[in-house]
């Protein structure tokens, strides 16, 4: 049959990372066409010259994964309806905030047969309730949308270092299969699960608990805290899951994007380090202003992410079932103190 076009829409720090990995095996397979298109949201470097043309030239992505060669076929276009087109695959994964934004200027402009994967960990809000991510490509844009989720620390597979990662899908394993096929790679090794709510919650929700992770490490409180952190977060990462989605898998929790992704955000993602930074500042300096100057252009998830999940929890008379997520919006907010995080972030287990 035809080779399968591929286009990422993003170019941030995963989505550089996420380019790389793809093209090595498109190269690689023959099923595949060698060009990978990546979409990059324009700017202007400090010296006048514009990020995509930049990447073309050196085939580095010197803002968002400066040190790395992408791969020869990886073509940056700055154009999103040119950029998209032409592909039979799409791999989304810009920050959440920007997703519908894209799909709207790109719906009814794409191959009618195109498939979707979404890589971006967050959630939407609407008046009807919440909406995943993948949720809103698939409506926006007509299309089945898989996703990707795994303890995938963009710099550390950047420099090919051992890491896993799951695919969550909904009905049709060849799709699956064939997401699994262009992503696996012997330092990335992915499996795919047929729970694809499970997998994007996973994702979606540990970055909240990685907010909470931060302050236990900004306040100094040692590493059985964070565990015990880390342990409640997870428990209401389940049972948020399953209150929204009873069709959410036990089992989903314990692969990669779950108690394993779950463990890296909280020892080495940019949410934590961000909140840790807010902890210390004893939440005087806001999370913008901290984001701004620690993450150079790069954007945290957790922090619009527990303001979401509060009014889904607000919403839904849930709040007391739900102390860390609670807490964790709370403090953002400035309506707490960091050290609330221990103080109110429950202590009986309402969820075994
Ligand atoms: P990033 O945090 O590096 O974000 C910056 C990107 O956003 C840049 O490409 C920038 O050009 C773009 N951008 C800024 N303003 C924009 C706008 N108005 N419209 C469109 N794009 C705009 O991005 P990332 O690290 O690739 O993260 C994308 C998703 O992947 C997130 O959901 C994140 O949680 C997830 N993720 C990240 C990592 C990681 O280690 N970085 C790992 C796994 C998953
Ligand atoms: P941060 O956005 O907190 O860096 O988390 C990255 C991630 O999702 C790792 O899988």
């Amino acid at each position: 049959g035809a080779k399968s076009r591929v286009t990422v829409v993003g170019s941030g720090n995963w989505g550089s990372v996420a380019s790389k990995l793809i093209a090595s095996n498109a190269l690689k397979l023959p099923s595949f066409h060698d060009e990978v298109r990546m979409w990059v949201f324009e700017e202007t470097l400090p010296n006048g010259e514009k990020l995509s043309e930049v990447i073309n030239q050196i085939n580095e992505n010197v803002k968002y994964l400066p040190g790395i060669k992408l791969g020869k076929n990886v073509v940056a276009d700055p154009d999103l309806e040119h950029a998209v087109r032409d592909a039979n695959m799409l791999v989304f994964v810009t920050p959440h905030q920007f997703v519908e934004g894209i799909c709207k200027r790109i719906a009814g402009k794409i191959r009618k047969d195109a498939e979707a994967i979404s890589l971006i960990k967050g959630m939407e809000v609407k008046m009807e309730g919440p909406c995943m991510i993948s949720s809103l490509i698939s409506q926006e844009l007509q299309i089945n949308c898989c996703v990707l989720m795994g303890a995938n620390i963009a710099n550390e597979i950047s420099v090919e270092k051992f890491s896993e990662a799951t695919v969550g899908y909904r009905g049709n394993k060849e799709i699956a299969e064939r997401w699994v096929q262009l992503f696996n790679h012997p330092y990335f090794m992915v499996s795919a699960v047929q729970d694809v709510e499970g997998v994007e919650l996973c994702g979606t929700l540990k970055n909240v608990v990685a907010i909470a992770a931060g302050f236990v490490d900004g306040l100094e409180m040692g590493n059985n805290t964070k565990a015990a952190i880390m342990r409640i977060g997870l428990r209401e990462m389940k049972a948020f899951s399953k209150l929204l989605f009873p069709s959410v898998k036990d089992s989903t929790f314990f692969e990669s994007c779950g108690v394993a992704d779950l463990i890296t955000t909280c020892l080495g993602g940019r949410n934590r380090k961000c909140a840790e930074a807010f902890a210390r500042n004893g939440g005087k300096r806001s999370f913008d202003e901290l984001e701004a100057e620690m993450l150079q252009g790069q954007k945290l998830q957790g922090v619009s992410t527990a303001k979401e999940v509060y009014e889904v929890l607000r919403h839904r008379g849930w709040l007391e079932l739900f102390p860390l997520f609670a807490t964790v919006h709370e403090i953002c907010s400035g309506h707490y103190p960091p050290s609330a995080i221990v103080e109110y972030s429950d202590h009986t287990p309402k969820f075994s």
